[in-house]
């Protein structure tokens, strides 16, 4: 029997067909840009779901089934914040530049460890400890924000960086960068700055 499942997607239309992902995009350079850096992450080993087909307006991937790290943000555990941490210092060197999308569905909890999805956007450059500042913003943000259990799934995802040698003021800067662009971004009720700040310096 065919069955259909369809993931949560903002851009675009991505779903679970007969046990395969199928990433229809909107967009063509996207598709072309996704496609390839799949290929370059798979081949340099970093767990990245196998291409399975490219299609004129879709991708074909391995289903890897797990929660998104979005599902487990209250229940971190330190072995899941290694993992996501290792997994961004790997990215970091194979590809030289910033994984850029770091909400936390783009990453999965699957077979034990963190494997990395959504490679669509053009890359972007800059220090490490920018995706680490973001991720930390996604983490602490979503709803119930700022809670007793986004403390401490920050401060192991904290600590994961800080062992693959993210510095604490500059992860801090771009966490405080990323809760403004957040505020610009989106509608209805700002995040306090001053409480994000706050917040950031009780994880230590
Ligand atoms: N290979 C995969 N295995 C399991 N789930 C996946 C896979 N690829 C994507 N997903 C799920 O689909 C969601 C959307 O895919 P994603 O590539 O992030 O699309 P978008 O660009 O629309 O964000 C992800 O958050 C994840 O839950
Ligand atoms: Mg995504």
């Amino acid at each position: 029997m065919n069955s259909i499942l369809r993931f949560p997607s903002k851009k675009n239309k991505v779903t679970l067909e007969d046990g395969v992902v199928v990433k229809r995009h909107h967009d063509g350079d996207a598709l072309l840009r996704e496609a390839n850096l799949l290929r370059r992450l798979h081949q340099a080993g970093l767990a990245v779901p196998a291409l399975l087909a490219l299609e004129e307006d879709a991708l074909r991937l391995e289903y890897l089934e797990g929660p998104t790290y979005a599902d487990l943000v209250d229940t971190m555990t330190p072995q899941q914040a290694d993992s996501l941490g290792s997994w961004l210092a790997l990215y970091h060197s194979i590809t030289g530049s910033l994984r850029g999308d770091c909400n936390l569905r783009n990453f999965l909890w699957s077979e034990g460890r963190c494997v990395g999805v959504d490679f669509e956007d053009r890359e972007v450059f800059g220090e490490p400890e920018v995706d680490m500042g973001k991720i930390l913003a996604f983490a602490v943000t979503y709803h119930p924000s700022f809670s007793t259990k986004k403390a401490k799934s920050a401060r192991f995802l904290l600590q994961a960086f800080r062992r693959t040698g993210g510095e604490l003021s500059r992860i801090r800067q771009a966490y405080l960068a990323e809760i403004t662009a957040m505020n610009q971004r989106r509608k209805g009720d700002p995040i306090g700055s001053q409480l994000a700040a706050l917040f950031f310096a009780k994880l230590m």
